[in-house]
């Protein structure tokens, strides 16, 4: 089983970094296939506690090599900032690879995201205002500037000035915004040449090379199914593929190579930014899941908006991604609580709907049709096997289990590494 995809199943923030960190040990490779330092992952290990952006999670494990695929959007200054504070603290951070056809992220990019949020007022979408949407918007405009050709001054200077000649219009004349010259752009990114050139490789080459040899290879998701362009919410969405096929494409391996689909779900649903949400709760209740999970932004710090567990879109997302197996995280967090509410299917205007509906202006008026089920109080965070859990808990298991129609092989009860509880190995 050496092809193993880690997917966020709701709208992010699931616990995707430590499930790819769990795996660390029995793998040699964990390739980020989409997104950029848009994504924030929290690994806890011991005492230590790292937050991740741009870098695959693998980079924590001594035996990984970890790979920034052609599908993400990198910004230099991010990825080194990352690296020296992580070797600042110990991590051997040498092996990194990274694509020589992902995309980089530059000012003109990060400028624009910020003012076309704030153009959009009302209908902003909440983005992280890192430059994500709009490299990506010229990557599939066919005028971004990728880690290659970094190597060939003449050959950059000219893409940068050929994806400012519009920019510069819009900043100008639309956002009253100062123009940029091609000359910061290529000076900055030039200054990082010689030290990513040693990283710089063929992503496709590399992965299919290890599979080959039987070596195992994690794909790890960033953002979620519900965040995905194609599959989430749009347009209140990210702008790359979070789901299971942007694996394949992401990083240049076939889809036949995707042997295991990891799906990761909280034990209840947040969401950071705008855009529908139907268990979301706005009571006191919502403030006490807030503080109970500690659910504040990795990236921007943001409180995150917090509500029920959702089982159509679980549903919705083992279809998308084709999961095999589902993590679900943060069992924990909902210990105290007398009554644990599920939203099982959804008003639609007087109508009750089984799944997520596909047009969006239903999805907004969806209503959750919640369910009860009964909690528990004791501590859970000791727990390693199922059988360990109280009886309710076990229960509460089960019927997501059951609901979701996939299996829940791993449930997280703290944000330890070693605090899971394995139902059925990811790697086998
Ligand atoms: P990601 O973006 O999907 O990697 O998730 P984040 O790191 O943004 O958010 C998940 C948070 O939950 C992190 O702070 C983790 O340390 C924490 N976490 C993960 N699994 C568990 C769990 O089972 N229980 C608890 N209490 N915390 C967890
Ligand atoms: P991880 O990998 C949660 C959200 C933003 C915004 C929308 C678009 O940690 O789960 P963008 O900057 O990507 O253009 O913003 O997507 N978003 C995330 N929400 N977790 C993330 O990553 C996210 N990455 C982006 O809040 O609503
Ligand atoms: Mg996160």
């Amino acid at each position: 089983m050496p092809g193993i995809v880690i997917v966020g199943a709701q709208w992010g923030d699931e616990g995707k970094g430590k499930a790819t960190d769990l795996l660390g040990e029995r793998t040699e490779w964990v390739v980020k296939f989409n997104g950029g330092n848009n994504a924030g992952h929290t690994v806890v290990i011991g005492d230590e506690k790292y937050a991740l952006h741009l870098l695959p999670s693998g980079i924590l494990s001594p035996g990984v090599t970890p790979v920034i695929g052609n599908g993400v959007v990198v910004d230099l200054a991010v990825l080194f900032e990352e690296l020296e504070a992580l070797e600042a603290r110990g991590v051997d951070t040498s092996r990194l690879k990274i694509s020589s056809s992902a995309h980089v992220i530059t000012q003109a990019h990060r400028t624009l995201d910020k003012v076309q949020e704030r153009f959009l007022g009302k209908r902003q979408i909440g983005t992280t205002g890192r430059g994500i949407g709009p490299t990506y918007a010229d990557k599939i405009s066919r005028v971004g500037i990728r880690i290659q050709d970094l190597f060939d001054e003449s050959i950059l200077r000219q893409k940068v000035e050929g994806a400012l000649d519009q920019k510069n219009h819009l900043l100008v004349k639309v956002f009253n915004r100062r123009a940029i010259t091609a000359d910061e752009i290529v000076d900055d990114l030039l200054s990082y040449v010689e030290r990513v050139r040693p990283m710089v490789c063929d992503s496709g080459l590399l992965l299919n090379q290890a599979l080959d040899r039987g070596e195992v290879v994690v794909f790890e998701g960033g953002q979620a199914t519900m965040l995905d362009i194609d599959h989430g919410t749009y347009p209140f969405v990210t702008s790359s593929s979070a789901t299971s096929g942007g694996a394949a494409t992401g990083s240049g391996v076939g889809p036949n190579r995707l042997d295991r689909i990891v799906g990761i779900v909280k034990a209840y649903t947040t969401r950071v930014g705008a855009g529908p949400f139907p268990t979301e709760l706005f009571d006191e209740q919502g403030d006490w899941l807030r503080q109970a999970g500690f659910e504040f932004g990795t990236t921007t710090g943001r409180p995150r908006r917090v509500g029920w567990y959702d089982a159509p879109i679980t549903r919705y997302a083992t279809r998308i991604n084709g999961i095999t197996d589902l993590v679900l995280t943060k069992l924990d967090t909902l210990t105290g609580l007398e009554r644990i509410p599920v939203c099982v299917a959804y008003d639609v205007n007087g109508e009750r709907v089984e799944e997520v509906p596909v047009n969006q202006t239903d999805f907004h008026h969806a209503k959750p049709i919640l369910e009860e089920f009964p909690g528990w109080s004791e501590d859970i965070s000791g727990c390693r096997r199922f059988e360990d859990l109280p009886q309710t808990a076990q229960d509460y298991v089960l019927t997501l289990e059951r609901m979701s129609g996939t299996r829940i092989s791993v449930i997280g009860v703290g944000p330890g590494r070693d605090q899971v509880i394995v139902r059925h190995d990811l790697i086998d």
